[in-house]
């Protein structure tokens, strides 16, 4: 590639090679948002400064690490599962967290790192920022898994435009999710949404089950259950039927949106009980 700097970086961006896209991650953070504690809004505000909303940082750690500056924390998006799906899901910290970091370590790391004291403003902002991201990511399943590179590999057409399957779980069914679209109101209602899901209907009964792990002192154990939790989803659904070549805007994507729902809401309902321990300790 003879294109440098700002040709590549959109275009790596615009692949939504590894996260949820931006939709996804301010979904979790605004949801998260909505469950905190009166102390733990002052607390964010506090490292994240006024009148800037976690929604709107949640996908800064998708920019950083297409920087030089930011590249050592690219792995810290993921965590490889060499499992053998459909047939068989597992997550291992021991197997599956490569030397140069994995979701869950960055998790417990930036968990440290926020509560340290010591560090700069930037570098605690910084920190809170990963870990709103990162709450996001752990609950995509083909963010917890090695197979085609989480999908990354699996060439699909969406709409009849070629991506991957990766991406499709990242953005574009994400999107369609939400009634189609990325713009502020499309975010506001989709939140909104899942919220009352969470709050009084379908996802009520099952939410106390989300935050049955969110203990600040044991982060990376309870950071593996997550881990796990959207892992399995890959024998269940996402990896399921082999969709290579295949159009996934149609019966693939129908099975798919209630899963894609379910982990958004889960992933910010756990990130706002998390924050909640995190200003209770602070
Ligand atoms: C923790 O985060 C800091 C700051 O980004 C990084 O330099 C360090 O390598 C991380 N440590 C681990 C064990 O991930
Ligand atoms: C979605 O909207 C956000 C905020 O306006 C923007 O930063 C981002 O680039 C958009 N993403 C896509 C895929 O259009």
């Amino acid at each position: 590639m003879h294109s440098t700097g700002f040709i590549t970086v959109p275009l790596l961006l615009s692949s939504g090679a590894q996260a949820w896209g931006t939709l996804g991650h301010a979904t979790v953070a605004q949801i998260a948002d909505n469950y905190l504690t009166p102390a733990a809004k002052t607390y964010v505000q506090g490292i994240l400064g006024s009148g800037v909303t976690m929604a709107s940082v949640a996908s800064w750690a998708d920019n950083y690490r297409y920087t030089t500056a930011g590249k050592f924390s690219a792995p810290y998006h993921f965590i490889d599962a060499e499992d053998s799906p459909p047939s068989s899901c597992s997550v291992s910290l021991d197997r599956d967290c490569g030397s140069g970091g994995c979701v869950v370590s960055a998790i417990a790391n930036y968990t440290q790192r926020v509560q340290d004291g010591r560090l700069s403003e930037e570098n605690t902002k910084e920190a809170l920022e990963f870990l709103i991201h990162f709450f996001g990511d752990i609950t995509q399943p083909l963010h917890d898994e090695a197979e085609e590179v989480g999908g990354n590999d699996i060439k699909v057409t969406w709409d009849g435009a070629d991506t991957n399957l990766h991406a499709c779980w990242d953005t574009q069914m994400v999107e369609k999710a939400a009634g189609g679209g990325n713009s502020t109101a499309t975010l506001d209602s989709f939140s909104q949404t899942l919220i009352g899901r969470i709050d009084s209907g379908s996802y009520s009964s099952e939410k106390a089950s989300w935050i049955s792990c969110v203990n600040i002192e044991t982060a990376s154990d309870c950071a593996v259950g997550w881990a796990q939790d959207a892992n399995a989803y890959n024998c269940q659904y996402v990896l399921k039927t082999d969709e290579s070549g295949q159009e996934l805007d149609g019966d693939y994507y129908t099975g798919a949106e209630p899963i894609i729902e379910l982990q958004l809401a889960k992933g910010g309902y756990r990130l706002g009980a998390y924050l909640n321990n995190l200003a209770a300790a602070a």
